[in-house]
């Protein structure tokens, strides 16, 4: 089923968010795999905000992150937990927001341009399911706003999908 995404942009990030947030609902399906609903996730983001340079998902197989459903230039596929921004929120369970990348140490830089990002971690049942990454090609893309909406996104993730059923391998 195609489903069609209604976005206007001129407004300010808050204001693109509280558009998309009740797509999410429309766009995941908890009887399909969760990979089908991640991927609509990313697309949805990219085309929402012309600041993203790539988001996509890692998501957890034998304790590491592995490289989910996402949009943009082609990346790393593994991720260690405590590794990189990805595996430090993967591991603190919080959101990390890095405005500027050259100032995060241990920074994976899958794409050389990318300048800052921010990670939302999904949590099912205190258990770490994956990540939600975001990056940018500008300084300080990301703040308080994004951290709000983004970790309201990853909860009806959570809630919708069937994290039950999932398996990687
Ligand atoms: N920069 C991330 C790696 C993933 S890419 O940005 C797609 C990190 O440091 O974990």
């Amino acid at each position: 089923m195609s489903e069609e995404i209604l976005i206007n942009k001129e407004i300010d990030d808050a204001g693109i968010y509280e558009q998309i947030l009740p797509q999410v609902e429309e766009l995941i399906n908890g009887n399909e795999p969760v990979v089908t609903g991640l991927s609509n996730i990313t697309s949805l983001l990219k085309t929402a905000f012309d600041k993203i340079s790539w988001v996509g998902f890692y998501l957890v197989r034998d304790n590491k992150l592995f490289l989910g459903p996402f949009q943009g230039n082609t990346a790393c596929t593994v991720i260690e937990f405590n590794k990189g921004v990805c595996g430090t929120a993967a591991e603190r369970r919080e959101t990390i927001i890095v405005d500027s990348v050259e100032e995060f140490p241990g920074h994976i830089a899958c794409d050389a341009g990318s300048r800052s990002e921010i990670v939302v971690p999904l949590v099912y049942k205190k258990n770490v399911a994956g990540v939600l990454d975001l990056d940018s090609y500008k300084y300080s893309a990301f703040g308080a706003t994004d951290k709000k909406y983004l970790e309201q996104l990853c909860e009806i993730l959570i809630n919708k999908l069937n994290w039950e059923e999932f398996s990687l391998s």
